[in-house]
């Protein structure tokens, strides 16, 4: 069965810097390579879902430039549905400043039109959210939008996962209306009205949340509940790390497709640990991300 996904999130064009080290203020160094690449959450996971063989529609809005163009034409090579996708007129196409470092990054977020994507914006969409298996979520566009699609999805029983990066508290209310929320350490601390030093207790914080979560913890997998259940761990699969961006974009995107086909939990989760390993091995937040066939292949090889 091919599930159908809508993302409702953001687009930017990733504005990548390869550095040997991070510069001190003030300071300058020499860096080895720059690639303009397509990204944003929304997109990365929209793009990740696509190819893992679901039906993906995406909400969104990008500027009326050239960025813009380029990121909507390449969401339609990827077969993503951008009926939802709207070019605003004078609003910059979101950027991310993303700089690497031995495979790992840093970045800044330039939200520009991703501003746009309102409530209003989201009700536009309700026939894209009501024809769903699944509804994606981010935060990389106004929490009242996010708010508006979860109301949404409730009323047509469409569940939601709620990827809830970049870091920032939730009201409950919110959470309540998602499926499976799937933060990092960090996210899950600020999600909870924590500061980021309880990161590492994280798993009694996951006991302390009422809902289902999937909790992505880079190499070393990803730690899940079920609603009432007990925590699980599914380890990291070893591969070579190139780069990290849209690692957790690909783990979000397999867990929703696998929870459109509906997959149980475990073996969703190993789905999206293997999808997110394989995304790593390759530059650029969707350069690596797998197809269907590829995660298949990689985990009958974990077999024994
Ligand atoms: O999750 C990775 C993404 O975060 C990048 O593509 C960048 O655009 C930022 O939004
Ligand atoms: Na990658």
């Amino acid at each position: 069965k091919q599930p159908r996904i809508t993302v409702i999130g953001s687009i930017n064009m990733d504005l990548v810097t390869e550095t040997p080290r991070v510069p001190a203020i003030g300071e300058t160094v020499l860096g080895t390579g720059f690639s303009t690449l397509p990204g944003g959450k929304g997109a990365n996971q929209a793009v990740a879902c696509a190819r893992l063989g679901a039906h993906v529609t995406m909400v969104g809005c990008v500027g009326n430039d050239g960025f813009g163009a380029e990121l909507v034409q390449r969401l339609q090579e990827e077969n993503v549905n951008v009926d939802y996708v709207e070019p605003i007129t004078h609003t910059a196409t979101g950027i991310a400043s993303i700089v690497v470092e031995n495979g790992d990054n840093s970045i800044i977020v330039v939200p520009g039109a991703n501003h746009a994507v309102t409530p209003e914006k989201v009700r536009q969409a309700e026939a894209a959210i009501k024809q769903a298996d699944v509804v994606l979520l981010q935060l990389e566009i106004p929490l009242a939008a996010v708010a508006e699609a979860i109301q949404i999805a409730g009323k047509y029983g469409v569940p939601v996962v709620l990827n809830p990066a970049p870091a920032t508290a939730l009201p409950a209310e919110l959470l309540a209306g998602v499926a499976v929320v799937t933060p990092n350490e960090y996210e899950l601390a600020m999600m909870l009205g924590r500061t980021p030093e309880q990161a590492d207790d994280f798993r009694e914080m996951m006991q302390v949340y009422s809902g289902s979560i999937m909790m992505t913890k880079g190499g070393d997998g990803a730690y899940y509940k079920q609603k009432g259940s007990n925590v699980v761990h599914q380890p990291g699969f070893q591969v070579n790390v190139v780069d990290t961006t849209g690692a957790g974009d690909t783990c979000n995107a397999a867990l929703a497709v696998m929870m459109g086909r509906g997959a149980d939990m475990d073996e969703a989760i190993r789905y999206a640990v293997a999808a997110s390993a394989l995304s790593v091995t390759k530059f650029g937040a969707q350069g690596g991300m797998p197809t269907q066939e590829e995660v298949e292949q990689f985990l009958g090889q974990m077999k024994e």
